[in-house]
């Protein structure tokens, strides 16, 4: 099972293992990582998923969609390496990620 590590905006660490065919948003409420609201569900319909993923990892995770691309607008200090975590499927590759959730969501 893929592990990853969220980091709160506190710093506070949370390492959880995931499943394949989950997404990251999925793993994150699983687990209670604080901060990850995930309103719609992970419907891609409001943004509050936001997670920041760490250096050398966003060829792994992959870029953003383009409906992931319109929601960020909406994201709270969206930065280069933004991600919405329901558009993240976990996949054995994935095994080690790091991951930041932001201050805030919105
Ligand atoms: Fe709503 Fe990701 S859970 S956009």
């Amino acid at each position: 099972m893929p592990k990853i590590t969220f980091i709160e905006h506190s710093g506070a660490e949370h390492v959880v293992e995931a499943e394949a065919g989950m997404t990251l948003m999925e793993t994150a409420v699983r687990n209670m990582v604080p901060g990850i609201d995930a309103d719609c569900g992970g419907a891609c319909a409001c943004a509050t998923c936001h997670v920041y993923v760490e250096p050398g990892w966003w060829e792994t995770v992959g870029n953003r969609n383009e409906m992931e691309e319109d929601m960020l607008d909406f994201a709270f200090d969206v930065r280069e390496n933004s991600r919405l975590s329901c558009q993240v499927k976990i996949t054995d590759r994935l095994d080690g990620l790091v991951v930041r959730v932001p201050e805030k969501q919105f």
